[in-house]
Formats: C-alpha cells, structure tokens, sequence
C-alpha cells in the first residue's frame, strides 16, 4: 500500500493527482449534518465520540476526498479554562466571562488537556478504525492568536480591539494567556497524534488583522512554540486568512505546508513562503455557491499557478460556507482529481 496521496503532498513527493480536501467539509451545508443537529446541540455532538466520528466520515464518503477532518472545534481546548463557553443559537460561539486584564489571567484555570479533552482522542480512535486506508485525518487545532483572539473580544470580532489592547497594555499578561494557550494546544494536537491523526492543521483563522511588527512580537514566538513541541515526523499544515503580508513570517513560525487564501495568487504566495514546503489552498469558498462551469477557470488558475509541483494540497482559502450546494462541492473534488491526473 503507498502512502496516502494526501500524505506525499504534504511531504512534497509527487502524486498520480493533486489531492484535495475542504476546511469545514463536515457541516451545516450537508444535509446528513442537518439532520444530525436537529436532535442534538452543537457541543453535545462534539463532545459524543459516536457522533462526532459520524460527522467526520460523512464527507468522506459523500465527496471523495483525500482526507478526513476531525469533527470538533478550536474552542473546545478553552472551555476547562472555565472561561463560560457556549456556542449559542446563530450566533456562533460566546465566551461568557472574557479574559481583559493581568487579574482575569491569573485566575486561569490550568488545562489538564487528557482529562479535559479525552472524548477528541476517542473520536479520533473512532474515526481511524473507520477509515479506508488512503485516507488519512486530519487533526487540528486553534493557533494561540485566534484562540486568544476569542477568549479576551468574548466571541468574533471585526477589528480586536481588546485583544490589541491587551497585548499592548499589558504585554506581560497577554505573553501568560498565549503561553498558557500554546502548551495546552501542543499537548492537545500530540495526543490527537497519539490517537492516530496523520496529519495535523494548526488554523490561526485571524491572524491576518495583525500588522507584521506585532505578528513578530506578539505572536510568532507562541505558534513556534506549539509547532516545535509537535510529535516529530507528522506533516503540519499551518492555515491563515488575510495574510499575504504576513506568509513569510508564518512559514517562520512554522509547518511543512502553509495555508493560503484566495486573496493572493497561489504562486505568488508560494514564492513568499518558500519552495521547500508545500501549501494549500486557495479557492474563493463563495465561488462554489454558483454552478461549477462558472468556478471551473478559478480551479484551472490555481493548478496552472501550482504548475504540478509536489507539495499542493488542493483547498478552499476558508471553510465551505452554509449555504453552497452539496453538488457543486461534490463536483468540485471531481474537477480537481480530473484536471490534475499526471
Ligand atoms: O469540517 C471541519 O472543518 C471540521 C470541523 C470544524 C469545526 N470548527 C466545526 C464547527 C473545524 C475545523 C472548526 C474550526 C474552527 N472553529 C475555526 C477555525 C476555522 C475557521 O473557520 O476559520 C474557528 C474560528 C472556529 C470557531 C467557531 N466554531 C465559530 C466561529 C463557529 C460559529 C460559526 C459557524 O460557522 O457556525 C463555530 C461553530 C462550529 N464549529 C460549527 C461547526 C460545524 C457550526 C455549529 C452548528 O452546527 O451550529
């Protein structure tokens, strides 16, 4: 059996085709999700091994994807911080006692991650088992930025005023949360490693409200941290969104592939953060809500741009998005297979 062609990619060997798989492809736009969700809350379906493997193998045998992602989600690693997490009805996550101050840090519970988070490593267990061998799972967390970014504005945000404030105001107390974040966040990503997660994505969704010099200061040395800390010898996939100004300090922090969005060109982001690792990406997720003729020269454009070279992940630059067609999803993964066949 030779490695997964999601596996090689990540390595940068060549591949019969260029493997493809979609952040968020376990989700609200699959109506198999839907039906799940009906009769049970968001948390308690993460939180249910059975279920939370349901979730996770859905897309796989619906699309034909390379890979697999673990159905769970960034914010889970917070809740034994006893920071008040719900993920309330539309409107996505709140954390009920946001951390602002030196005080509000200090008073942080220490995350025994094994016992706060044994039901990931189980689901993951589960999935594994379940799993058709070339397809591997993806492991992931948050990256320390995003989490933090949750845990200081109390759910999204548009320009992260506290969490900017914080860090300038009170640098020593911000570098306590992110460390805190970071050691938690590696022991959490080497247990889904332990449990059998081939590859691991590191998803620092927000970074890109950063200006580079603060990126540097504030942020760099805590991703670094978590990645250096990782299992040697499984693939990390270091993701970003709005970070064409800020690729070469990503791949200093860290990764064997970067995550790019549809912001920037795929060879132009490739030539920023170097040709000796590989990266993913990078479709408009909004362009999936039109019929495939309509997205088929974005997908040309972008294996054009990777020119066949080993190291490209095929991917959206964001997650699917609620309202995209199951269909064109499912056509989407074909076109890729298909246009890329060497
Ligand atoms: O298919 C997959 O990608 C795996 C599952 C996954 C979820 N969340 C499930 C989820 C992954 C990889 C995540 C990561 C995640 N969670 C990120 C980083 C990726 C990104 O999108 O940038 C972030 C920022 C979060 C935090 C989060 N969780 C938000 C902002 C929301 C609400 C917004 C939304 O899209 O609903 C969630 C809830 C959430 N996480 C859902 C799912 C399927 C929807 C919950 C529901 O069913 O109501």
């Amino acid at each position: 059996m030779p490695d997964p062609p999601l596996l090689l990619a990540a390595r940068r060997r060549p591949t019969p085709f260029t493997p493809v798989w979609l952040m968020r492809q376990a989700g609200r736009y699959l109506p198999e999700y839907r039906a799940l969700r009906a009769r049970h809350a968001f948390l308690e379906l993460a939180k249910t091994p059975q279920t939370a493997a349901e979730v996770t193998l859905q897309p796989v045998e619906r699309l034909g994807v390379d890979a697999a992602i673990l159905f769970a989600d960034i914010l889970l690693i917070v809740e034994p911080l006893g920071v008040g997490l719900e993920f309330a009805k539309g409107e996505g996550p709140v954390i009920h006692r946001p951390v602002r101050s030196e005080a509000d840090v200090a008073r942080l519970a220490p995350v025994d991650v094994a016992s706060a988070v044994g039901f990931v490593f189980e689901t993951v267990r589960l999935v594994k088992r379940a799993l058709p061998l070339r397809v591997p799972l993806i492991g992931f967390a948050g990256a320390p930025f995003t989490v933090a970014s949750y845990v200081v504005e109390g759910g999204p945000s548009r320009d992260y005023l506290a969490t900017k404030r914080l860090m300038r105001e009170a640098p020593n107390a911000w570098h306590r949360l992110m460390t805190l974040l970071a050691d938690a966040t590696a022991a959490y990503l080497n247990g889904q490693i332990a449990a059998g997660a081939a590859v691991v994505q590191l998803f620092d969704s927000w970074v890109g409200a950063l200006a580079p010099d603060d990126y540097r200061a504030f942020v760099l040395p805590h991703t670094r941290a978590v990645i250096a800390a990782l299992t040697p010898g499984t693939p990390v996939i270091h993701f970003g969104t709005g970070t064409a100004g800020l690729l070469p300090l990503l791949r200093e922090a860290g990764g064997d592939v970067i995550g790019l969005d549809w912001r920037v060109d795929l060879d132009a982001g490739w030539r920023a953060v170097g040709e000796d690792v590989g990266v993913q990406g990078n479709l408009d997720p909004v362009a999936l809500l039109s019929p495939p003729e309509t997205f088929e020269p974005a997908v040309r454009s972008i294996l054009r741009r990777a020119a066949g070279r080993p190291g490209h992940i095929f991917n959206l630059g964001h997650g699917v998005l609620e309202s995209t067609p199951v269909e064109h999803v499912k056509a989407l993964v074909d076109m890729v297979h298909e246009l890329s066949a060497r």
